[in-house]
């Protein structure tokens, strides 16, 4: 059932054209310039109509989140909180009823997710679900929701669940700039395109393997890994961190790039590895100088970029090129050389990249 694969995960990680694909199908629409998302339209007005809408969830989900953040931000104009559901279930949040909360969860089993909602639903908000597995305790007590379509997904460590929520983020967030005339009807169809265009592109993003593993060759041994982005690229980077540290064991700190001279800085020597998505365009400068500040301080810079990116390639020690994309849809391909590093490093590193010690695929305790 690994289709010929050493492992689920990298089986999951090839899937991700067709998961990607799946999680669009019958909701989008380019040709005809429509987003429809069938399990959440009786709840459209109210997420039109929502001053605020609060993403709920954990881990990977978590960092899904943050991306939906920037979209719904960017998209829709409607502000958003991305909360850890731990920390939100034990603080008595501020909610009110018209505050639309939208929680993330690929086993739909996560136990602190599952009392968030709860906390929620009592004080009267809406909660809209994005599940992956269908049926599911969380999928269950929410008011309506889309499901990712991902399909099953075995390996511990969360690969295509992610690229699916993100996907179905940018769908929502779509959607409702489309309602609430926060976009361009010309801006709308350009992105269905782009966003129609990505599997194909994510299909060209998996030929940097043997790339991947080369450089996974070099830094196999590493004790400890620095993960740098700005903007959408931000939890892009904190995923990818997340990555390394739970199937290779690997210390690794995702953060905002500008971030870095705030105090992670202080962490830069000759052996340290700083990974940095520097796909961005609007604020492509800061990266270069993020960049600079790490070469200063004699760090190794493995460098994500844009395909015929010159710049950063004169600095980096090593380079990952990947397909052109809008800048709101980059996570869903700049993910996916991460995953390959920390499979790849994981599997040199003797360890067990389907079932990592200590963790569960669901999280049912509190
Ligand atoms: C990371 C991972 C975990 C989960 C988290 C939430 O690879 O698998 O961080 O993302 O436990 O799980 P779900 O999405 O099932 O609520």
């Amino acid at each position: 059932e690994k289709e010929g694969f050493d492992h689920f995960m990298l089986k999951e990680i090839y899937e991700q054209p067709r998961s990607i694909r799946d999680s669009m199908r019958g909701r989008l629409k380019a040709r005809e310039g429509i987003v429809l998302l069938g399990g959440i339209i009786d709840y459209q007005q109210k997420l039109v109509n929502a001053k605020r809408i609060i993403i709920i969830a954990c881990g990977t989900s978590w960092h899904a989140g943050l991306v939906g953040e920037y979209l719904f931000e960017e998209l829709a104009r409607i502000p958003v909180e991305v909360e850890y559901a731990s920390e939100f279930r034990y603080r008595n949040p501020v909610i009110y009823e018209d505050d639309v909360v939208i929680a993330i969860s690929q086993s739909g089993e996560t136990a602190d997710t599952l009392a968030a909602i709860e906390l929620a639903k009592s004080k009267g908000a809406t909660i809209i679900g994005v599940c992956n597995v269908v049926g599911s305790s969380i999928a269950r007590a929410t008011h309506a929701g889309s499901y990712t379509h991902a399909g099953p997904e075995i390996g511990v460590a969360s690969t295509k669940a992610f690229t699916a929520q993100v996907t179905l983020l940018t769908l929502m967030a779509l959607m409702l700039a489309d309602s609430k005339g926060t976009i361009s009807k010309s801006r709308f169809n350009q992105l269905l395109h782009e966003l129609d265009d990505i599997p194909g592109k994510v299909e060209e993003t998996l030929k940097v393997n043997d790339k991947i593993i080369e450089i996974a060759t070099v830094f196999k041994d590493v004790r400890n890994a620095l993960y740098l982005g700005r903007g959408y690229n931000f939890p892009v980077a904190m995923e990818g961190a997340l990555k390394l540290k739970e199937i290779s064991y690997i210390h690794a700190e995702g953060y905002p790039a500008a971030e870095m001279k705030h105090g992670p800085i202080a962490l830069i020597d000759e052996e340290m590895p700083v990974v940095v998505v520097a796909t961005n365009k609007g604020t492509y400068e800061k990266v270069v100088s993020n960049i600079q500040e790490v070469k200063a301080r004699k760090g190794k810079i493995i460098a994500i970029v844009t395909e015929g990116d010159e710049t950063v390639k004169a600095l980096a020690d090593h380079i990952i090129e990947v397909p052109e994309t809008e800048e709101m849809l980059v996570p869903l391909i700049a993910t996916i050389p991460l995953q390959l590093l920390s499979y790849h490093i994981a599997v040199m590193r003797g360890c067990n990249v389907d079932q990592p010690r200590n963790l569960a695929k669901s999280v049912t305790v509190e």
